[in-house]
């Protein structure tokens, strides 16, 4: 999704995390949208407008009465500029006014006006979050298409621990483009499974084999798919990664229970991308007891081969492979988009610098069934994930 002509209309209310919304504002405006924020009277007491003035590059609207403000002439002009509008944090007080139809501030006039989707999340006491006044126009506003993120549970402003926080940001950040690219992605309802992360083969109970995967390719694709509207499901093996938000996740350890998850979550895929670093051999009879340094003077493993995931999953969607060569990386390739009968392949050198394991950039070649190829120049891996993934919304209009 191209973000670069994208408007989030970020309303702050007056919540001590308001001062969150801030983080926020800077993570769409790093990534090029346009950032215009609202801030009702009362957030204006916890952060100040500027604060979102030199982060967004924009004005700040506090008031619909300024009249040297472009937008107090033209009071739903936020409202049409809108591709989303991100309430953060929302406090109980604008939560019953949204649900009520009040329109008494400019916040509330465009939340009234926009087409927009429009994300909440909520930030206050728990007991104002549990009440059932709050809890019926939460449902309100659901069924009415407003999509809720949080709140969190955790330490509270009154000192206590509750459910009313405002939810983490990565969440918060993560459902928003969510939400976006439903209405507006691409590949809106295209049901994608991606598998990421190296796969570990028990050895015995302590001890595994693994590769050197980081599994940061294929988060990038869930992500890029999640922002650009499909159902993901994201198959994991072991990462250090933070679990992306908007993504249905399932973790596994071993290339057994990946093939396991990959044909339970393939049942209705429209595509299937493979980015996990999937373990070729395995230990033939793991101990079931911690193999001792004493009892034996040196160790021979015997391996066997692991089920071959993509040549034997079965169904009818786009099958995207990887391969990560170390020499003569198309013609391998090439032969593996062959073998194991795929739609497309992307293959990288994981000798090159800046390329494959572990990095955040990426120089590929995609290359389809029929052998013809794309090179692409280094870039982030992100990029190359929407690369990939333009690839794979031809080949579903195709379908
Ligand atoms: O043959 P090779 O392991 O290089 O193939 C790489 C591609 O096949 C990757 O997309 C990987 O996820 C997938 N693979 C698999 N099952 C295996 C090994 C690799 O699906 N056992």
């Amino acid at each position: 999704m191209a973000v670069k002509e994208k408007t989030v209309v970020i309303g702050v209310t007056g919540s001590i995390s308001a001062y969150k919304a801030a983080d926020l504002a800077s993570r769409f405006t790093q990534v090029g949208f346009r950032v215009e924020v609202i801030m009702t009277e009362e957030a204006v007491q916890f952060i100040t407008p500027l604060t979102f003035r030199n982060i967004t590059g924009r004005p700040v609207v506090t008031t619909m009465w300024d009249l040297a403000s472009e937008f107090s002439v033209e009071h739903v002009a936020l409202a049409e500029a809108a591709d989303i509008v991100l309430i953060a944090p929302a406090t109980a007080n604008i939560i019953a006014k949204i649900a009520s139809g009040i329109a008494d501030d400019m916040l509330t006039c465009t939340v009234l006006a926009t087409k927009a989707p429009v994300v909440i999340a909520p930030a206050m006491n728990d007991n104002m979050w549990a009440n059932e006044i709050t809890q019926e126009n939460v449902t309100r506003l659901k069924k009415r298409g407003f999509s809720f993120v949080g709140p969190g549970y955790g330490r509270l402003a009154s000192g206590k621990m509750g459910l009313g926080r405002l939810t983490d940001l990565d969440e918060i950040y993560g459902v928003t483009l969510q939400v976006l690219g439903k209405k507006k992605g691409d590949l809106a309802g295209k049901k994608i499974v991606v598998t990421a992360g190296g796969t570990q083969e028990a050895v015995d109970p302590v001890r595994c084999l693994t590769n050197h995967s980081s599994g940061k390719m294929g988060y990038a694709i869930a992500i890029a798919a999640r922002n650009r509207g499909a159902i993901v499901t994201l198959i994991s093996g072991p990462t250090a990664l933070p679990k992306p938000a908007g993504i249905k996740f399932v973790d596994v350890k071993s290339a057994e229970d990946m093939l396991k998850a990959v044909q339970e979550a393939t049942k209705k895929a429209d595509a299937l991308i493979m980015a996990a670093a999937v373990a070729d051999f395995r230990p033939a009879k793991p101990s079931s007891t911690k193999i001792k340094r004493v009892d034996i003077k040196d160790l021979t493993l015997y391996m066997e081969k692991t089920p071959d995931i993509l040549g034997q999953v079965k169904g009818d969607f786009i099958r995207v492979g990887f391969a990560a060569e170390s020499d003569d990386v198309v013609n391998n390739a090439v032969d593996k988009v062959k073998r194991k009968g795929l739609d497309l392949i992307v293959a990288n050198d994981i000798t090159e610098k800046d390329c494959g394991f572990g990095t955040d950039t990426n120089r590929v070649t995609i290359i389809d069934s029929k052998g013809k190829t794309e090179e692409l120049p280094l870039l982030p891996k992100s990029e190359v994930a929407d690369r990939i993934l333009d690839r794979v919304g031809t080949l579903l209009k195709k379908r």
